[in-house]
C-alpha cells in the first residue's frame, strides 16, 4: 500500500492508543514483524511547537522505528501546519490528523471529533498542512457523531480533495463509544466516496480472519489495529501469514511470550529509565499474561514492579507456579486456555460486543475514541 510518497511493506498499521503506543511498544511490534506503519499517541500541536517535554517524549523515535506517523490534534490551522512542518524537518515520515478525540476540552474548540461535523473547516485546516509539507498528511475519524449524522463519506471527500493522502476510519459513531458492532458497510461507503485515496479500515480487528473480512467486505486498501495489537503483539505477523497462505499460525508459546514481554520491559527501561519504566510496565505485564493462563497472582505481583531484578524473579516464579495448569506435553490444559476472541462484526447479533471475548476499553473519555 502506498500512502502519498510512502511505500509501506505491508498494508497493516498500528492505530494510535494514547498511553500505549510509545516507542518501546512500537519497537516490540516492529521486531515481531508484519506491520507497515506505526502511529504515535496523539500529540498536542501547540505543545509540540512549544517544545513541551511531554510532547517531546511522545514523539521520541529512533532509526528502527520507521516508518512512523505522528498523530497531531489541535484546532488552530497555524499550529497544525507549523507542527507538521516541524515533524517533517525532524525526519518523521507521515503526519496524521486526529478527528476522533472525544475529550470535551478539545472538541469545544473545534478540534478532535468536533471536526467530523464541520467538513469545510476540517478541509481548510488539512489543506494548510498539505501545502506546508512533502510528507503525507492523513486523517483519522469515526463514521460520524451518531447514526443520524454519518458524516465520514462527505468529510473524507472534502479531505481527499485538498490532498489528504489516506483516511483511517474506525467503523463506529462517536455516540457508540466501543459498544455495538463495527459497521463494515459504513467503512465501505467511505471507500466508495474517495476512489483515488487509500482508506484504512479500523475497529475490532483481533484475529487474522477479522482482518480478511474487513478487507474483503469494505474494499479498504489496508487495515489498522489498536487494542488487538496490545492484546497480541503478534497480530500483524499472523495477519500477514494468514492472508498470504490461508493458514492460521500457531499461538506463540509461553517461552516466546515471556521473551517478548521481557524485551518490552528492557525497552521501557532504556527509554524511560528503570524506576519509571518499571512503574509504567505495571499496566503492560497483565496484557501479556492474559494469554498465558491463570495469572491473578502474576498480575498482583507485577502491579508492584520496581526493578528489572524483581521482574526476573516474578517471571521465574510464574513459570514454576503455572506448571500446575499444564498437561504432560507442557500445553495449558484446555479448561485454562483463554477464550478465542470474537470480533464484533463476525458475530451474528448486537450483544456480541459485550461478550467476554472482546477486549476491554479503559474507562473515561477514551471509551469514545
Ligand atoms: C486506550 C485507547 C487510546 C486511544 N487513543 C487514541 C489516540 O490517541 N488517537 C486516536 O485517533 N485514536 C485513539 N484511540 C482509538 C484507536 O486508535 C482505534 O481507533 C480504536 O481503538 C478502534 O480500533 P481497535 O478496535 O483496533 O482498538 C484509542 C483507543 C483506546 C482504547
Amino acid at each position: 500500500m502506498r500512502i502519498g510518497s510512502l511505500q509501506l511493506s505491508h498494508p497493516y498499521c498500528l492505530s494510535p492508543l494514547a498511553g500505549y503506543t510509545n516507542l518501546p511498544f512500537r519497537l516490540v511490534i516492529r521486531e515481531i514483524g508484519g506491520v507497515g506503519l506505526c502511529t504515535t499517541d496523539l500529540v498536542n500541536a501547540r505543545s509540540l511547537l512549544e517544545d513541551n517535554p511531554k510532547a517531546r517524549l511522545l514523539t521520541q523515535t529512533c532509526p528502527g522505528d520507521s516508518p512512523l506517523a505522528v498523530q497531531l490534534f489541535g484546532n488552530s490551522p497555524e499550529h497544525m501546519r507549523d507542527a507538521a512542518a516541524l515533524l517533517e524537518s525532524r525526519g518523521i515520515q507521515s503526519v496524521d490528523v486526529n478527528m476522533g478525540c472525544p475529550v470535551p476540552k478539545v472538541c469545544k474548540t473545534g478540534g478532535g471529533s468536533a471536526m467530523m461535523g464541520d467538513p469545510a473547516s476540517a478541509a481548510r485546516l488539512v489543506a494548510g498542512m498539505v501545502n506546508a509539507v512533502k510528507i503525507p498528511v492523513t486523517c483519522k475519524m469515526r463514521l460520524g457523531w451518531d447514526d443520524e449524522n454519518i458524516t465520514a463519506p462527505e468529510l473524507a471527500r472534502a479531505l481527499a480533495a485538498v490532498g489528504a493522502a489516506a483516511i483511517f476510519v474506525h467503523g463506529r459513531t462517536r455516540e457508540q463509544g466501543f459498544s455495538g458492532r463495527v459497521n463494515l458497510d459504513g467503512i465501505r461507503a467511505v471507500v466508495e466516496a474517495v476512489p483515488g485515496t487509500p482508506v484504512i479500515g479500523n475497529g475490532d480487528i483481533t484475529t487474522p480472519e477479522a482482518a480478511k473480512a474487513m478487507l474483503d467486505r469494505t474494499g479498504c486498501a489496508g487495515i489498522s489495529i489498536g487494542r488487538g495489537a496490545f492484546y497480541n503483539p503478534w497480530i500483524f505477523r499472523h495477519v500477514d501469514h494468514f492472508l498470504r497462505t490461508g493458514d492460521t499460525p500457531p499461538e506463540p508459546t509461553f517461552d516466546e511470550r515471556s521473551r517478548v514481554m521481557s524485551r518490552h520491559l528492557e525497552l521501557m527501561v532504556e527509554v524511560f529509565g528503570e524506576a519509571r519504566g518499571c512503574r509504567m510496565f505495571r499496566k503492560i505485564g497483565p496484557w501479556y499474561a492474559r494469554r498465558m493462563g491463570p495469572s491473578h497472582e502474576f498480575n498482583r505481583r507485577i502491579t508492584r514492579l520496581e526493578s528489572r531484578a524483581q521482574f526476573a524473579d516474578i517471571v521465574g516464579w510464574y513459570r514454576t507456579w503455572r506448571r500446575q495448569f499444564l498437561d504432560p506435553s507442557g500445553e495449558l490444559q484446555p479448561r485454562y486456555r483463554p477464550a478465542a476472541l470474537a470480533p464484533s462484526f463476525l458475530q451474528p447479533d448486537e450483544t456480541a460486543a459485550a461478550s467476554p471475548a472482546t477486549i476491554p476499553v479503559p474507562k473515561g473519555a477514551v471509551s469514545y475514541w
